[in-house]
Order: structure tokens, then sequence, then C-alpha cells
């Protein structure tokens, strides 16, 4: 059994699996340690010096791989997974279990603006042009996040509550 987290940059997605897989005594895989491991650097690396294409095609090859493992698996996947190719058609394929961790714009830009230098992404951006990004991205990828199961509201959440919330859908 596969249950995947996907969400925007931000979203708890490496937090809140690690506390899954753990009660539920499964394997933890966090797709962009995955790809950093297999290709041996850094995301913000590979986008440097490679660039977002490279990223992509990669985060593709690597999540069919990901998903192809036949063992019991909570899976968080990166902001963009979703939205590229036919990456959710093949997540949905494999689970019925995915599960949207969906922030407010405003807890995103909050959370968001500690962490600006490791997210290739913002990285580059005025912190002032952080709010306009955020929000165009969001709706740009609303459509492919909202192909999920089941949508977690987790605004002023922590972690555990929403790891709870997700357990009670699981049982
Ligand atoms: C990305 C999100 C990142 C990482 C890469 C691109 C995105 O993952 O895959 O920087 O396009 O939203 P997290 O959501 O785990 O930060």
């Amino acid at each position: 059994m596969k249950v995947v987290l996907i969400g925007y940059m931000g979203s708890g997605k490496t937090t809140v699996g690690k506390l899954l897989a753990k009660d539920l005594k499964f394997k933890f895989i966090d797709l962009d340690d995955y790809i950093e491991d297999n290709l041996n650097e850094k995301i913000s690396t590979i986008f440097q010096e490679k660039g977002e294409i490279y990223f992509r095609r990669k985060e593709s090859e690597l999540l069919k791989e990901v998903l192809n493992d036949t063992g019991n698996l909570v899976i968080a996947v990166g902001g963009g997974t979703p939205c590229y190719g036919t990456n959710m058609d093949l997540i949905l394929k494999e689970t019925a279990f995915v599960f949207y961790l969906k922030l407010s714009i405003a807890s995103l830009i909050e959370r968001l603006h500690n962490e600006k230098e490791h997210r290739p992404l913002i990285a580059h951006l005025k912190d002032e042009d952080i709010p306009e990004f955020i929000g165009k991205h969001i709706f740009e990828r609303g459509g492919f996040y909202s192909r999920a199961h089941f949508t977690i509201n987790a605004d002023n959440k922590d972690a555990v509550t929403v790891k709870n919330e997700i357990l009670g859908l699981l049982s």
C-alpha cells in the first residue's frame, strides 16, 4: 500500500510524511531526497547547473522508480511533481490514498519567507514579489493538487494534528 502526500512547498509534506510512516510502520521516501541521493547533488545545484527542465525529467523518471516499489510506503513528492507530464496520472493509478496538504497563501508566504535560499524557485525573488509569485503559482497548480483523493486543510495545525487526520481517514 502506498500513501502519497502532495502540496505546495512549505506545506509540511516531509514532516507529516515521516510521522505518518512511523505510526503506520511503513517506509518513508521523500522524492526530493531520493533525487538528491540518486544524482548526488542538491536540488538547488541541479536547478542552477542543469536547469529546471533537466530536473523535471529526472523527477518524473525517479517518481516512476519509487512508484514501482511494491512495499508499504509513505511518499512525499515535491511541490511541482503532480503538475508536470503524466506524473499525477501515474500517482493516481498507483494508489487510492493521495492527500493534498492545503495551506492558505498567507500561511505559505509566512513559512517560505524564512527559507527562501533553499528553494530554487523563489531564491531569486525580492521579498516583496514573493506573495504574487506564490498566489499565481498556487492558482496554476490548484487543478493538479485538487485531483488528490483527500484534501487536508492544514492551516494553523501542527504536523501531529495533520498526521492524525490522515490516519483517521485511512482507518
Ligand atoms: C518544487 C518544490 C520542491 C523541489 C523543487 C521544486 C516546486 O519540493 O522539488 O525545489 O516546483 O514546487 P518541496 O515541495 O518538497 O519543497
